[in-house]
């Protein structure tokens, strides 16, 4: 293989996602050729950990043998079937399964197939949940700084502004409330005031409040206390306003338990899962509601949900969830994730004595640090050349470094990446 070759027909055919493509002539692309584990390996057979999960999504690692050999196996039976008016077995196992890990008051799957488009669905379904009890709200609400996706109605969600604010002109209607800037009871109690000064003031007019809980995770690896998300959540309710879940980053222990919710203590009226859904592999997402509101959709034609994905509740993809749970199950990986991410954050303090690096911090498996200094736009793609050259691939959002394993990594891979990040930032500070 021709590296030089394969980057020039790269770049001659493709455009790549969130990527200024021209930043490509100082930072070059990074072929990746096969990975197993918490490693990838380039076409000279170096090799690289997975710091990040590969946009934070994969759990098990790389080339899986276990999630190998189930996607084989229905890739012998079925590869995909339209999913209005059919079924398959794979589905519906999946979706007892999930419901059975979740609250009563989250009974119905509703299928897509990214992140984005499962909170397409729940804005739309929660819009459409109102309408049919004769109101018309149709404004949303979200908390500053958040993140739920790029189409248009999860950016008009969403707060960072680098994504945002060039297409104001064609979002739909979304008002911020603030997040508390830290975990004091005072902070809790005035970004609820806020909150709720902002349900009366719009009071029937919002349809539903979509909320990532615990961590912003695009938003700069923000943790914010579980009280405020109880707290929030119930003040929303009371307001007639849904709730919606967001835990497409967070769900499946990254969080800390299997989903965020239970730490919350919440039932939200949707909660959307994507991500490490299928440990990494093949794109799926979920919705997930109550009887109740599914109910209000039963009836005339009218009353349904016309809302379709060509690939929704694809076999593959479902044979993927299967051994992903199967994975959880069998192999106790939130009590293990527990010791793991104690560990990690044990490591993690040797960074605290360098003056480059504050607020070293952890929710579950999430672990991110901010760099101190005159950076500019730039310092996020130096930092991951670097942690190349260390044999890291890493991608801090802005001066936000953070670290989101697959959950197989061992205490010496962790070891490695504390090293490696040591060496890096000498290098930085250089
Ligand atoms: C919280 C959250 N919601 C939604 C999304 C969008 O998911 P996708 O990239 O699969 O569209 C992301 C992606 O990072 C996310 O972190």
């Amino acid at each position: 293989m021709n590296i030089a070759n394969l980057i020039n027909d790269d770049l001659q055919f493709i455009w790549h996602p969130c990527t200024q493509m021209k930043d490509m002539q100082d930072f070059p692309l990074l072929p990746i050729k096969r990975g197993k584990g918490v490693y990838l390996y380039d076409f000279n057979d170096n090799k690289y950990i997975d710091c990040i999960s590969s946009w934070w999504v994969n759990l098990f690692g790389h080339s899986n043998d276990y999630i190998n050999s189930k996607i084989k196996e229905q890739l012998e039976t079925l590869e995909h079937i339209i999913f209005a008016g059919y079924t398959h077995e794979g589905i519906v196992n999946y979706s007892k399964r999930i419901i059975s890990k979740l609250p009563n008051g989250l009974d119905k799957c509703f299928y897509a197939d990214n992140g984005s488009s499962a909170v397409e669905v729940a804005l739309k379904m929660s819009y459409h949940f109102h309408l049919l009890q004769g109101n018309r709200r149709n404004i949303f609400l979200s908390l500053e700084n958040s993140y739920h996706g790029e189409t248009i109605g999860a950016l008009s969600v969403g707060d960072v502004g680098i994504y945002k604010d060039i297409y104001n002109d064609i979002l739909i209607s979304n008002i911020t409330t603030r997040l508390p800037k830290d975990s004091s009871a005072n902070e809790i109690e005035s970004a609820l005031h806020s909150l709720e000064t902002l349900l009366v003031e719009n009071d029937n007019k919002i349809c539903a409040f979509i909320i990532e809980p615990l961590i912003q995770c695009a938003g700069g690896m923000r943790f914010y206390p579980s009280e405020f998300v109880f707290k929030a959540a119930n003040l929303c309710k009371k307001y007639g306003v849904c709730v919606i879940f967001d835990e497409i980053a967070v769900g499946f222990g990254r969080s800390g338990s299997m989903f965020a919710l239970e730490e919350c203590n919440v039932v939200p009226d949707f909660l959307c899962l994507s991500k490490g859904i299928t440990g990494g592999y093949l794109p799926l997402s979920v919705v997930i509601t109550s009887n109740e509101i599914y109910s209000a959709f039963y009836g005339d034609y009218s009353k349904a949900f016309l809302h379709s994905h060509s690939y929704t509740g694809n076999p593959l993809s479902i044979a993927c969830a299967n051994a992903t749970l199967d994975i959880f199950e069998n192999n106790n990986v939130i009590a293990n994730n527990k010791i793991l991410s104690n560990y990690i954050f044990y490591k993690f303090q040797e960074l605290s004595n360098l003056n480059m690096v504050s607020n070293i911090r952890r929710q579950g498996m999430v672990f991110a640090f901010d760099l101190n200094g005159n950076f500019d736009r730039t310092i996020s793609l130096k930092f991951s050349q670097l942690a190349l050259q260390e044999g890291l691939i890493i991608r801090p959002l802005g001066n936000v470094v953070y670290f989101m394993p697959p959950y197989i990594i061992t205490n010496d891979e962790v070891d490695f990446v504390v090293d490696a990040l040591m060496k890096i930032l000498y290098k930085l500070n250089m």
